[in-house]
């Protein structure tokens, strides 16, 4: 049997595991922050759901679905992302939802797509999407948020990517004028698009090869072609990012890889990741979304972050991930007394909030302090013959050794009053500003 992962897919056990929850943790603390509410969607959906969704010339529907027949011969597709799906649940349940539906999602998402480091098969997104909310507010928010959590976390090496690429209204002749100047320079197209662009020219404009890029660069551009509303938008975006204090640089060649973006399109690109996995997140506003799933006009815009691809950007920049916080105490019981006693106070220690573990089996006191190690806590609290005489236990930090006496009944107290003693499952959320760790020094 292979033990490892299946290709594509990543196993996260510690500190990956805990780095990967603080992510989480902090995602939703953030978005609840500026209101956004947790929603979940199924791991597969009706595979025409996507079909219709992201586009039928999209990367993701000609190439990058698992999509597979269930008993009955119906057609299911794993999540390849989250907009379709929280749209569709959105709409099947409407009546009963806020308007704006402001929502945050943490899940999977599965493409099949060649692996390689910050793309797998398997990814980790944090979403938001705001609903029923057409005002460039929105679209201001949905980026402020992204901002917030990438800085939060002590990034800097970040820019904003920011375009619009226009409506029903104005885009059908930008279009027009794209496929017109393609057809000119169809000679310097890779030979994927070379027979294809006539299908969804804008695919050109996304796509990283350097002769597309270079031919992307003189072409025709959306933002100087915008109808009076779609400008009008896109000016009210620039002024809500400036009122939050964002900078961005407009990217005229900016497009989506999937079909349903309207207006707004961003993405947030960490320069010193190689261009495949640079993005560490795109989004952008979708208002023909719900009509395309037989829903009335909804407008909406959103955001989807690859956490893997975050984790990269801070190893990047030299920065420690934050993690989720190891026990705050190990409590080590030698001899039979000792260990029942140890029993007692990791009962105690539990119920007043103290993560805290100890052994299963008798072991040596040099054992069970590796353990302890092990177990990324702060503390070792020892109770031996001499401890267990005076009613008293040795609180050893395990960073430098030092250690004191403490009264047994009053372990829990001593332990919170200390740094890293309050690292409690209750209290393990992080908090959603501020930097996470620092320079590694
Ligand atoms: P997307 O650009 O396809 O957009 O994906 C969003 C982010 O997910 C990317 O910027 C990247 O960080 C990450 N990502 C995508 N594919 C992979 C992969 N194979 N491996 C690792 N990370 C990946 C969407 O999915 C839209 N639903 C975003 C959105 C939400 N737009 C509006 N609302």
């Amino acid at each position: 049997m292979d033990l490892q992962p299946a290709r594509g897919t990543l196993d996260l056990l510690p500190p990956q595991g805990s780095r990967m929850r603080a992510l989480y943790d902090r995602a939703s603390a953030l978005a609840r922050l500026y209101g956004y509410r947790y929603v979940e969607t199924p791991g597969f959906e009706a595979t025409e759901l996507f079909a219709r969704t992201s586009g039928e010339t999209s990367d993701v529907v000609t190439k990058e679905m698992y999509t597979f027949e269930d008993r009955k011969g119906r057609s299911l597709t794993l999540r390849p992302e989250g907009t379709a799906p929280v749209m569709r649940a959105y709409l099947a349940e409407r009546q009963e939802q806020p308007s704006p539906f402001k929502a945050y999602y943490l899940t999977r998402m599965y493409r099949y797509a060649r692996p390689q480091e910050g793309r797998y098969r398997e990814h980790r997104q944090f979403g938001i999407e705001v609903f029923g909310a057409g005002d460039p507010g929105a679209d201001a928010e949905v980026i402020a948020v992204g901002d917030a959590f990438l800085r939060g976390l002590g990034l800097v090496r970040i820019e904003l990517q920011l375009n619009s690429i226009g409506d029903e209204v104005c885009r059908p002749a930008f279009r027009e004028e794209l496929v017109a100047f393609l057809r000119e320079h169809r000679d310097r197209l890779t030979d994927e698009h070379r027979d294809r662009f006539e299908d969804n020219p804008l695919r050109v404009l996304d796509c990283k090869d350097e002769a597309c890029r270079a031919v992307a660069s003189e072409a025709p551009k959306m933002i100087d072609r915008l109808c009076d509303p779609c400008r009008a938008h896109f000016e009210g975006v620039q002024a809500g990012l400036k009122d939050a204090g964002l900078t961005w640089v407009i990217e005229p060649t900016l497009v989506r890889g999937l079909d349903y973006y309207t207006r707004t399109a961003f993405e947030f690109v960490s320069p010193g990741l190689s261009p495949q996995q640079a993005t560490l997140f795109g989004g952008g506003r979708y208002d023909g979304l719900a009509e395309v799933l037989g829903g009335p006009h909804v407008p909406g815009v959103g955001f989807g972050m690859g956490l893997e691809r975050v984790l990269l950007a801070l190893e990047q920049e030299g920065l420690v991930p934050p993690a989720e916080p190891g026990l705050a105490v190990f409590v080590v019981g030698v001899g039979a007394a000792g260990r029942a006693r140890a029993g007692e106070l990791v009962r105690q220690l539990r119920s007043a909030g103290v993560a805290s573990d100890t052994s299963f089996e008798d072991r040596p006191l040099k054992a069970q302090l590796k353990m302890a190690d092990r177990a990324d806590a702060s503390y070792a609290a020892i109770v031996g013959e001499r401890e267990l005489e005076a009613g008293v236990v040795t609180l050893r930090r395990l960073s430098d050794g030092e250690q004191e006496e403490v009264a047994a009944e009053a372990l829990a107290g001593a332990v919170l009053s200390r740094p890293g003693g309050a690292s409690a499952g209750a209290s393990a959320g992080g908090s959603a500003g501020g930097s996470a760790g620092g320079k590694e020094g």
